[in-house]
């Protein structure tokens, strides 16, 4: 049987014939990911990169070692690193992810700051948050991991991902929150659809804030072979080619679900994000936009009433 060592070394040369891999730096921390959720997979026991070098000479047991080369052959091959290991790391939580999902960004991480601090510094705390484009969960479960008081309702038009997401809520939040109803997830029938899923019943009272990281991308924009190939093409195209599409309608809409003083909290393709405060601000929304760490507009915040309201 191979020790962890030798069991890293072999992933190591397998992600090694990937040249991309080996020019950006990756195979070393790819490699020790693979081994950790292999290992995992095959035993039900996690493993952090801590104590993978704490326990390099110990045996690897091989069925973890049969599904390590397995992984780093598909890896080497393309495929996302996420959607082998099963999950990826957000904020404070572990959300489970699969090709039916966008894998989580750093940069929704700042929208979540953003839309966080904001709505801390009201004076009631939110009691109801909408959400357009629920993926894997990770906006909703977030904000009610930290606001108990608050409920979200949230909309999303792949079947695959509305299940996805709800049991990352069940794994996080936990049962009881769930079965007080805190996260609500409604279905989308049409991709146009925006608002149709909010109106009626569901929505008696209006909404503290809208926030959303929506499909942004057209057909022109140049995309990573690997997010192209494997991640799910209705989490990055907006609909009919309209890369504006989703902001246009929340501009446009969101105020028959907001209250008068709401927020909306949305994410920037940072080369539109110009078009898009001006799309708000011609309908009358005061606009903030925040940057990303790169410099670059990313999160746009906006309002009916007064910022300090
Ligand atoms: C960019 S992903 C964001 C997912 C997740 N909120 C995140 O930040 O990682 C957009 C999500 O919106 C969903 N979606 C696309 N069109 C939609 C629509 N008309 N209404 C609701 N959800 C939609 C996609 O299936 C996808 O899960």
């Amino acid at each position: 049987m191979k020790n962890f060592h030798e069991a890293l070394l072999d992933s190591r040369s397998i992600l090694r014939r990937n040249p991309e891999w080996v020019s950006r730096g990756w195979v070393d921390l790819e490699a020790e990911l693979l081994l950790c959720a292999a290992y995992r997979q095959m035993t039900g026991v996690s493993l952090s990169r801590i104590q993978l070098f704490l326990q390099m000479q110990d045996p690897y047991p091989q069925k973890a070692w049969d599904y390590l080369l397995e992984l780093s052959e598909q890896r080497a091959q393309g495929k996302i690193l996420q959607h082998l290991t099963g999950f990826q790391v957000f904020l404070d939580h572990e959300y489970e992810v699969g090709p039916d999902v966008l894998v989580p960004r750093p940069e929704t991480e700042l929208l979540l700051e953003y839309a966080s601090n904001t709505l801390s510094s009201m004076k009631y705390g939110p009691i109801l948050g909408l959400e357009i484009g629920l993926g894997s969960g990770i906006i909703s479960i977030e904000l009610l991991s930290q606001f108990p008081q608050l409920k979200m309702i949230a909309s999303e038009l792949s079947p695959a991902a509305r299940a996805r997401g709800l049991k990352n809520a069940y794994k996080i939040l936990g049962e009881d929150r769930l079965l007080l109803n805190h996260l609500t997830i409604l279905p989308v029938q049409d991709p146009l659809e925006v608002f149709c899923p909010f109106e009626g019943e569901m929505l008696q009272l209006k909404a503290d804030f809208l926030i959303s990281n929506p499909p942004y991308l057209s057909s022109h924009d140049l995309v990573d072979s690997e997010v192209f190939n494997y991640e799910p093409h209705q989490a990055l195209y907006a609909p009919e080619g309209d890369s504006l599409y989703f902001y246009r309608v929340i501009a446009e809409e969101a105020v028959k679900v907001l209250k008068s003083n709401a927020f909306v909290f949305i994410e920037l393709p940072h080369n539109r994000a110009l078009l898009i405060a001006e799309l708000f601000e011609k309908r009358g929304w005061r606009v903030k936009i925040q940057k990303d760490l790169a410099g670059l507009d990313r999160i746009l915040i906006a309002r009916l009433g007064a910022w300090n309201g």
